[in-house]
């Protein structure tokens, strides 16, 4: 009997310790730790791979033995990361796993277009697809945590970093945020081949003055709430794990020490339940920045704005015990942050197994796959954009076994296409424009090549032997832009022309009256008024990837053809910087077709773009017939706005059919038209097509000048077209208002 009872009685205890609670769990876990393990596991560190700032801390092993580190950052290779983990598990008090973080922002061995140029596809799938396979092979080399995606809107191309994000409409910002984080995270975290994501840099680190990286940000609230923040919410509501600051002040306080920011909006309003880690020794630079006095200070700060993990600055471990002491912060506010912490420890299953992502066999099998190489080349193809296409130049065809010049200082490189953020894409797994060439045109046409000149400087020297190759072809190719390393973070330019004497050699191959394909390689828009008189034919190509030059000659050579759009409008000229599409009208809106004086306007230089958000040509045409409404008035319930695309061309091609709104009378003023529906079609040629659009009324909605949200009745416009200067247009009537309620977005009211 005695032995029942202590049989069930086991059973019991068993049971209830299987059906403890991840929450219990971590309680448990909590009880057990010093306030000095507390703090270790607030403490993130970089181990010695891509470094993006100064390392505080040499021996990082020699932290990780001390129980100072909860995750560290850019390590990987699974027998690494193993390594490092069994130090955690092994050699310190409570054994608690290594959380590994890194910066996976287009693929990790197999690498994929910029994001930018991802975002040319307005291909949701693709983009939900390549993060995916970024998880996979990142995770596979022992990763948790991917630190993207960076869902920044930016209007300056000045700024290195918008080859990071998806450009500048805040609508589409939000769908590819929503993308990318599923693609991450996948559809359960315990899975092995599933990785955090991190919403960042909260916020509008990406609207820097002057488009100088780190700069502050002054900004209207309205601005804030309408522009800057939608794309953050919808990765909360894609259920995004964690959140990274950013460097930036904003409005007089950096982000990194604001709880309007961390905990009004996003925990309280958002109701977000993740992590919250600094970017690079954002604490420390509080002390800069001019609101901490000193490190102690800082640390404070962060901590009561809801910051949960610093990265790299040790500013937690260094201070906070002793602000702890001192009654400057409670031990309460501590455990919140490492519940945190170890609850998403839990979520990834490290607790049960904490090598399960280190996996040499997963490592070998997937990374860089066939299968991953495959898809890195779709994408890339679809990523392309086609900014002109004079005499149908394009595609070249092989009939008659053309010669072929490929020319210029981007023509080989297989470190360059690989763009800014590579993570572990490495050039020698790269594809070069010529090897993709050469592999296109196979005993199909002749292949000569000649460099022509470097990246920067002035050396014209190798023009000649250009246009001696030049001279002897049917037709140029020439591949121009930017290194991969004059984009991305703190890599701003206050001059956004080509840079050295690439256009130069241009104007000389023009010369030879041989037509020239220019392929542009970049991470930014360009001004590019020369280029764009010179080239017969232009492609935009960004810096697509692995892939790159087998793409770039699938669709040089007719293969596949490009139907990617720009994401970002460019500019005629940097003085027209930052320049958007969603601009408002002014009270002086200058017509070019009837100009006057005294109007919003430059004298050097149109107000219009060289390209325009949205723009991008096919092999093909696609003709727009009229907007058709299901009704002209609403009340508030859901219409829709239909058009017949019709391909008129003489190839099959996909159309991305953008529908655009205009309130044009509201309390506060609106934009001349704001993106908020598109569809990518394919058409066969002479097919047609109907796209309709729903128009519900919260996207009609919007931020007043007093914070409150609704929409209020009277006339709207909408447009639908090809791109955001070339539409066909029709007008409804709301007849009603709509408060979706005033919230409270008074930071005066901040806890
Ligand atoms: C600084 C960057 O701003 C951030 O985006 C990145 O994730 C971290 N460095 C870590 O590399």
């Amino acid at each position: 009997m005695k032995k029942l009872v202590l049989i069930l009685t086991a059973l019991v205890v068993s049971s209830s310790l299987i059906a403890q609670t991840v929450e219990e769990k971590v309680e448990n876990l909590l009880q057990k730790m010093t306030l000095e393990e507390k703090i270790g596991q607030m403490t993130q560190f970089t181990s010695s791979g891509d470094v993006t700032g100064p390392t505080l801390r040499g021996n990082v092993e020699k932290e990780v033995k001390a129980g100072n580190v909860g995750s560290l950052f850019n390590a990987f290779k699974a027998d690494y990361t193993r390594k490092l983990q069994k130090m955690a598990v092994e050699e310190t008090r409570l054994g608690i796993p290594l959380l590994f973080g890194y910066d996976v922002i287009h693929g990790h061995r197999t690498i994929f277009p910029i994001p930018l140029g991802e975002a040319s596809s307005f291909d949701l799938d693709a983009m939900e697809e390549a993060a995916r396979i970024a998880a996979i092979e990142a995770s596979a080399e022992g990763i948790h945590w991917t630190f993207a995606p960076m869902v920044d809107v930016s209007r300056d191309p000045r700024w290195g970093r918008v080859m990071e994000g998806a450009g500048e409409d805040t609508y589409y910002n939000n769908l590819v945020a929503k993308a990318r984080v599923r693609g991450f995270q996948g559809d359960d975290l315990s899975k092995e081949n599933t990785i955090l994501a991190c919403a960042k840099h909260f916020l509008a680190y990406g609207a820097p003055i002057a488009g100088r990286d780190y700069n502050t940000v002054d900004m209207s609230l309205q601005t804030l709430h309408e522009v800057y923040l939608p794309p953050f919410k919808a990765t909360v509501d894609a259920g995004v794990e964690t959140f990274m600051t950013s460097f930036n002040e904003i409005n007089g306080t950096p982000s990194t020490a604001n709880p309007y920011l961390f905990k009004d909006i996003l925990r309280d309003q958002w109701g977000f339940e993740g992590m919250v880690v600094t970017d690079y020794t954002a604490i420390n630079e509080l002390v800069p920045h001019g609101t901490a006095k000193d490190l102690a200070q800082a640390g404070v700060q962060a901590l009561k704005a809801g910051i949960d993990m610093d990265m790299e600055g040790a500013v937690f471990l260094e201070t906070l015990k002793e602000s702890v002491e001192k009654g400057d912060v409670t031990e309460e506010e501590i455990n919140v942050a490492v519940r945190r912490i170890l609850t998403l420890k839990h979520k990834l299953g490290l607790f049960e197994d904490p090598y399960r992502y280190s996996d040499t066999e997963r490592e070998e099998r997937l990374v860089l796959c066939d299968e991953h190489k495959e898809k890195a080349r779709d994408f890339a193809r679809k990523s392309i954009v086609l900014l002109k296409n004079e005499n149908q130049v394009l595609p070249l065809k092989l009939e008659n076994k053309p010669k072929i010049a490929a020319i210029g200082p981007l023509v080989k490189s297989k470190k360059d296409v690989l763009g800014a953020w590579k993570a572990k894409g490495s050039p020698k797994d790269a594809k070069s424009l010529f090897e993709g060439l050469k592999g296109a045109t196979r005993g199909k046409a002749e292949l000569l090549y000649a460099q022509g000149c470097k990246l920067d400087g002035d050396d014209t020297s190798g023009f000649a032997e250009a246009i001696e190759v030049a001279n002897q072809s049917d037709v140029i190719i020439l591949a121009i832009g930017e290194a991969r390393t004059i984009s991305g973070e703190a890599k701003s330019r206050s001059d956004i022309t080509i840079p050295g004497v690439q256009t130069e050699l241009l104007a000389e191959l023009k010369k030879t009256g041989k037509p020239v394909v220019v392929v542009l390689m970049n991470g930014r828009p360009l001004a590019l008024e020369k280029e764009d008189e010179l080239a017969d034919a232009f492609l935009e190509t960004w810096h697509l990837g692995t892939m790159a030059g087998p793409a770039i000659a699938d669709v040089i050579f007719g293969k596949y053809n490009p139907a990617g759009k720009l994401p970002m409008t460019f500019p005629r000229n940097v003085g027209q910087v930052p320049i958007y599409y969603n601009a408002k009208n002014t009270g002086r809106p200058f017509d070019p077709e009837n100009p006057s004086g005294y109007k919003s306007n430059y004298l050097d230089v149109p107000n219009s773009p060289l390209y325009a958000f949205g723009y991008g040509l096919s092999y093909t045409t696609f003709e727009y017939g009229e907007i058709t409404l299901s009704s002209n008035t609403t009340d508030g319930a859901p219409i829709t706005a239909s058009i017949e695309v019709t391909n008129t061309g003489d190839y099959d091609g996909e159309e991305v059919v953008q529908m655009y709104i205009q309130d044009i009378i509201g309390k506060s003023t609106r934009p001349l038209k704001e993106l908020k529906g598109f569809e990518k079609i394919f058409l066969k040629k002479g097919e047609t097509k109907t796209v309709t659009f729903t128009i519900e009324k919260e996207a009609l909605t919007y931020f007043r000048w007093d914070m409150s949200e609704g929409v209020e009745a009277g006339e709207f416009n909408v447009f639908i077209g090809t791109s955001s200067d070339q539409v066909k247009a029709a007008s409804f009537t709301l007849t009603k208002d709509y408060e979706v309620g005033k919230k409270n977005y008074n930071p005066i009211q901040s806890k």
